[in-house]
C-alpha cells in the first residue's frame, strides 16, 4: 500500500493542516458555509465567509442551461446573489475547484453581480490544450489560462478577509482539480463525495485513477474533525436527502470506495471497472467549452449569437 501523504515532508499539506489546526482551537475564525444545491446537475456551490469581516468566496457556481432550446438562465446564481446581499458579504473570489463537465459556470455573471476574482489551478491549461483540440478551436482561444485573473498552485496562499487559505493541487479526477482549505472547512471539488456514495470518475481526457487515489489519501492526512464541503451528491442507496458535508473522519472509516485501509491497487481496479459503465455527463460538451473559457460563452459569430460546437465521434 502505498503510505499516506506526510505532513512532515509535504510543505503544502503541512501549512494546509496548520491552518485547520488554528481553527479547530479558535486561535482564527471558523469560516461560514452557505451551500446552494442544483437539483438539475446534482452540483452543490458553497459561498464561504469571514464571520469577522465579512468577506467572502463563491466555489462552483452553476449557470443554468437548457440543452434542447440552448437556452442559459440565472436562477441558480440568482440565489447567491440573494444570500450574499442579504448576509451583508464583499465577495472577493469566484473559486472553481476544477473545470466542470456537468454544469456550467456562472462565475462572470457573479462576477458583474457582486465582483471578486475567478480562480482556477494552473493545470487549466493541459485541460485547454486537450479540449481545444478536441473542440478544434483555433488560434484565438488562448491556452494559456488568460481568461481567469488568477491561476493557483499546490501550496498557494491567498486570504478570504482574515481567514487563511491554502491550495492543494488535487488532480485525478482532471488534471486541474484543487482543494481550497479554508479554517477548519475543505472544499475538496471532484475528490471525495459522501462516505456512502465514494469517490469522483477518472476517465475524462486527463483523468488518472492513480493520481486520484494519491490527491485523496493526501486530502485525509488533514485533521480528523476537518469539515469536507463536497462538489456533488448523488444520494446513494438508502439515503433519500441530498448531503455535502462530512468530515475527514467519516471518509476515512467509512468511504465505500476509498476508506482507510482500501490499496491503490484495489481502488484503481475498482475505479477503472466502475467508470467503464458510466456515461458520458449529459452536459459534457456545452459545459467544457464554456468551463475552459472560466465561464464565458465561445465569442459570438457575424450574426451576433455564440454557438457550442458538437464533436461526433471524439468522446
Ligand atoms: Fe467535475
Amino acid at each position: 500500500m502505498v503510505p499516506l501523504p506526510n505532513p512532515a515532508t509535504d510543505k503544502p499539506l503541512a501549512a494546509a493542516t496548520r491552518i485547520v489546526e488554528r481553527a479547530l482551537v479558535g486561535e482564527t475564525a471558523r469560516p461560514a458555509v452557505t451551500t446552494f444545491f442544483d437539483p438539475a446537475t446534482f452540483t452543490a456551490s458553497h459561498v464561504v465567509h469571514d464571520p469577522v469581516t465579512r468577506v467572502g468566496a463563491i466555489v462552483d457556481s452553476v449557470l443554468d442551461f437548457d440543452q434542447a432550446s440552448g437556452r442559459i438562465g440565472f436562477a441558480a446564481a440568482q440565489r447567491i446573489v440573494d444570500h450574499v446581499r442579504a448576509a451583508g458579504l464583499t465577495v472577493a473570489w469566484l473559486l472553481e475547484t476544477h473545470a466542470h463537465a456537468d454544469h456550467l459556470s456562472a462565475a462572470p455573471w457573479l462576477q458583474e453581480q457582486l465582483g471578486g476574482h475567478i480562480a482556477i489551478g494552473r493545470e487549466i491549461v493541459t485541460v485547454q490544450n486537450v479540449f481545444g483540440k478536441i473542440f478544434n478551436e483555433g488560434t484565438e482561444f488562448a491556452r494559456d489560462g488568460s481568461q481567469f485573473d488568477r491561476l493557483l498552485d499546490d501550496g498557494d496562499t491567498f486570504r478570504i478577509g482574515e481567514l487563511d487559505v491554502a491550495v492543494l493541487h488535487v488532480p485525478g479526477h482532471t488534471p486541474a482539480d484543487l482543494a481550497f482549505v479554508v479554517g477548519d472547512a475543505a472544499f475538496v471539488g471532484d475528490t471525495l463525495f459522501m462516505p456512502d456514495y465514494g469517490t469522483a470518475r477518472a476517465d475524462f481526457p486527463g483523468g488518472d485513477a492513480a493520481a486520484l487515489y494519491r490527491s485523496i489519501r493526501r486530502l485525509l492526512r488533514l485533521p480528523e474533525t476537518t469539515r469536507l464541503f463536497l462538489c456533488h451528491d448523488y444520494k446513494a442507496p438508502g439515503r433519500d436527502d441530498f448531503a455535502w458535508e462530512t468530515t475527514v473522519r467519516a471518509e476515512r472509516e467509512g468511504n465505500v470506495h476509498v476508506r482507510d485501509g482500501v490499496s491503490q491497487a484495489e481502488f484503481v481496479a475498482m475505479r477503472t471497472a466502475r467508470d467503464a459503465t458510466l456515461a458520458m455527463p449529459k452536459l459534457i460538451l456545452p459545459s467544457i467549452q464554456v468551463n475552459m473559457r472560466a465561464g464565458h460563452l465561445p465569442p459570438p459569430e457575424t450574426n451576433g449569437t455564440s454557438y457550442l460546437k458538437l464533436p461526433i465521434g471524439l468522446l
